[in-house]
């Protein structure tokens, strides 16, 4: 498995250009970390021309999703124009597009906008809410078979980067992040459901993130999952908070 990774999801944050460079510039006080990770970045479209310049020589540009309207399509925003941007990674299947009514068989055709771009698909999945009866994960189980479904070629399956992050823990602060236990036994379950769709070489060669309140505090905890990085929304956004989830993906 390659280096750790981890990204950070501004989301539609910070609300001025003035306070998005404040933030860069607090990243860069840590660029050795984020050097020594495979740290990228997914700011709103509106500044990643001052987040790709000023963060070029230690992190790499992600965008919030791709586009697969055609290139008349109001307000979308094409994989050429992404790739002019310089992007790497997009996240794909958010659950907060996916609250929007966005299906897996749109992320299905995203996954393969972005490879052919040669773009990495970062794809989220993660359920509303746990039960008891533990149908939360058939539905993750689904999830996955359907948003992969398309994916049928190996190869294209190693490029994938798979991000778990459980609606009921988004944007709720660390306490409510998940428990590292119920994490670690996640990861064994998707890798498992990866190596139904396609072999164990394979599904060991798909980095899984976790997503979901990740904060400074905690996150050792986490990191011992055997976790392969973060998607960190919130935290992102705290230089402070954000270089101490990298220092601690460090020492994994
Ligand atoms: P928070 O870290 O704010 O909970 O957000 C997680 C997330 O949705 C990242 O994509």
């Amino acid at each position: 498995m390659t280096k750790p990774i981890l990204v950070a999801n501004w989301k539609n944050r910070p609300d001025s250009l003035g306070k998005a460079n404040e933030i860069l510039k607090g990243f860069s006080k840590k660029s050795d970390v984020y050097k020594k990770l495979n740290t990228f970045i997914a700011p709103p479209l509106a500044y990643f021309e001052s987040v790709s310049k000023k963060t070029k020589t230690f992190s790499k540009l992600a965008s919030q999703d791709i586009s697969i309207g055609k290139k008349t399509t109001t307000g979308a925003v094409e994989v050429d124009i992404l790739q002019g941007f310089g992007v790497r990674l997009s996240i794909i299947g958010h659950s907060d597009r996916r609250a929007l009514g966005e299906t897996n068989e749109e992320v299905t055709e995203k996954i393969k906008v972005a490879l052919k771009a040669g773009i990495t698909p970062l794809v989220c999945v993660g359920e509303n809410e746990r039960d008891r009866e533990g149908e939360f994960l058939e539905f993750i189980r689904h999830q996955i078979r359907l948003s992969l479904g398309g994916i049928k070629k190996k190869e294209n399956a190693t490029k994938l980067v798979v991000a778990y992050e459980p609606v009921w823990a988004i944007d709720k602060g660390a306490k409510y992040a998940m428990a590292p236990e119920d994490l670690a036994q996640m990861i064994i379950f998707i890798r498992k459901v990866l190596t139904d769709i396609y072999d164990r070489k394979t599904a060991d060669k798909i980095p899984i993130l976790y997503g979901g309140s990740v904060e400074k505090s905690g996150v050792e905890g986490l990191v011992r999952t055997g976790i392969n990085g973060f998607l960190v929304g919130q935290a992102s956004l705290d230089p402070e908070n954000f270089g101490k989830i990298a220092q601690a993906l460090l020492k994994k």
